[in-house]
């Protein structure tokens, strides 16, 4: 399980922080069902979500760039223009950390 330098406190319930692994951008997001991580790059064109978006309705990743929402659970694309999904891979706090679990 890979520690993202992260305590659960670093990211709060709506909260999107960018992280780097393994020399690829992410972004770990705190909703209503917990935490996960997904690649920094929304699925519709080259936009950072760490920058332009943002947690809404519990657990809806919305991109102001142009609009699309997904769901957080699963990764589903819930609003276009994006037509492909996210994958959203898991994160939980382990003795204080926050580490990537699937
Ligand atoms: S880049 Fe995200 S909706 Fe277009």
């Amino acid at each position: 399980m890979t520690d993202l330098g992260l305590s659960p406190d670093d990211v709060p319930l709506g909260a999107l922080v960018p992280v780097v692994v393994d020399g690829e951008a992410f972004v770990v997001a705190h909703h209503a069902g917990g935490w996960c991580m997904f690649a920094d790059r929304c699925s519709h064109a080259p936009c950072a979500f760490s920058t332009n978006g943002e947690v809404v309705d519990g657990s809806v990743l919305v991109c102001n760039c142009h609009g699309a929402e997904f769901d957080l659970t699963t990764g589903d694309v819930l609003e276009l223009p994006a037509e492909d999904p996210i994958e959203i891979i898991d994160v939980a706090p382990v003795d204080g950390s926050l580490r990537r679990t699937s």
